[in-house]
């Protein structure tokens, strides 16, 4: 494994960021959204988070809702949130548990089944009968698949398999030490990012920042320590892109505010491993951290041009949370604290990126090769229109 001390890979020149016109324009976001958004995997969360048949949550991409649900069958199967009677939304909470695991519209309770989404109950509305048939009428799917212990929804109901997508099982090999399949969810935040999509991708993709406004991080994982660059190493796809890993300072046992460490290692992680966090990012967006004795991931979910939910999750090994006294605090607090500093710093960014000043868009030093590589991405998917 190469070791650059801090910097880039040689070679790596200064170059312009996206036009300021990609974090400020409706017309270029609705491009993406029909380029990427609706045309990709988007990892909608852990398995565990739905536990039982009838348990869902909704995953939101701009106008667009999909339930995510455990259907009678032990499956997850993923629905458009539109009645297909006039089209109400159907379900208006975050998460929870549909009753018999149906959901039912709120405006003429119009029902459907979990499994796949067929009508099984429109009262006053006999089935057969003036030219109406349930089965003409059942919920319009979302696809989706799980790897991992995550899973994952494609709005195109023709985009190849997850796994031809992503490159697996090559591209995430190097993570099957940390077991991903059986971690637990530990605790899993939402927040509420007031800023482009893009922007909170392009600050996940860089540490040139962090010792500017992670304090608690840049102790831990110190920027000037050396990297272990890993994507001349190892496979990767269109979207499956590694970060390689930082090493922990010295006085650091585990990745946290304290460096105190509280939990065993994941069976199987080599000495080096130990001291260190790996990173890697699925476009167009998420990020996870692979960490000694946990794993912290987020994905980004685009609610408008300058609105950007995000939902993070911590993930841990299950028979340290079967401990007695377990206690995630230590990493939960840790990236709370990162994200919310990262945060504000999204929003300065999208506020001057608002600027006439800004039209031209700004300048990509080398350390900031990985958010070159992510801008190729969005070029490619969304080139300029003629105008710039
Ligand atoms: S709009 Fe859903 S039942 Fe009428
Ligand atoms: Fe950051």
């Amino acid at each position: 494994m190469r070791l650059i001390e801090g910097g880039s890979p040689p070679g790596t020149t200064v170059e312009p960021t996206l036009p300021g016109a990609y974090y400020t324009s409706e017309g270029i976001f609705r491009r993406e959204l029909e380029r990427i958004w609706f045309d990709t995997w988007l990892l909608a969360g852990r398995s565990d988070e739905l536990a039982a048949p009838g348990d869902f949550f909704l995953r939101t991409v701009a106008d667009e809702s999909a339930i995510v649900v455990r259907n009678r069958e032990d499956g997850i199967s993923a629905f458009y949130n539109v009645c297909r009677h006039r089209g109400a939304r159907l379900c208006s909470e975050a998460s929870g548990t549909f009753k018999s695991a149906a959901v039912r519209c709120p405006y003429h309770s119009w029902t459907y089944d979990t499994l796949r989404g067929a009508l099984i109950a429109a009262p006053n509305v006999p089935d057969g009968e003036h030219g109406f048939s349930r089965a003409d009428f059942p919920l319009h799917p979302v696809r989706a698949e799980a790897w991992g212990g995550f899973l994952w929804l494609n709005f195109n109901a023709d985009a190849p398999g997850l796994a031809a997508a992503l490159g697996l099982p090559e591209t995430a090999a190097f993570y099957d030490r940390y077991g991903l399949d059986a971690l637990k969810l530990g605790k899993r935040i939402s927040y509420d990012v007031q800023a482009n999509w893009k922007i909170v991708m392009e600050n996940a993709l860089e540490c040139l920042h962090c010792s500017h406004i992670h304090p608690e991080l840049s102790r831990c994982t110190p920027p000037t320590l050396p990297r272990h660059w890993l994507h001349e190493d190892l496979p990767e796809s269109f979207v499956f892109k590694h970060s390689g890993g930082m090493e922990m300072a010295p006085e650091f046992e585990a990745v946290n505010i304290d460096g105190r460490s509280r939990r065993a290692r994941f069976p199987g992680l080599t000495e080096g491993d130990a001291r260190t966090i790996y990173y890697a990012f699925i476009y167009p967006h998420v990020l996870f951290g692979f960490a000694p004795d946990y794993v912290f991931f987020f994905s980004v979910w685009p609610l408008g041009v300058a609105e950007t939910q995000v939902h993070a999750y911590w993930l841990f090994h299950p028979a340290e949370m079967a401990k007695p006294g377990f206690d995630g605090s230590d990493a939960i607090a840790f990236w709370d604290a990162t994200n919310r500093q990262d945060w504000e710093a999204c929003r300065l960014v999208q506020q001057g990126n608002r600027s006439q000043m800004y039209r031209p868009g700004g300048v990509l030093v080398p350390s900031e090769w990985r958010v070159n590589k992510f801008r190729r991405y969005v070029l490619e998917l969304v080139p300029p229109p003629a105008a710039f």
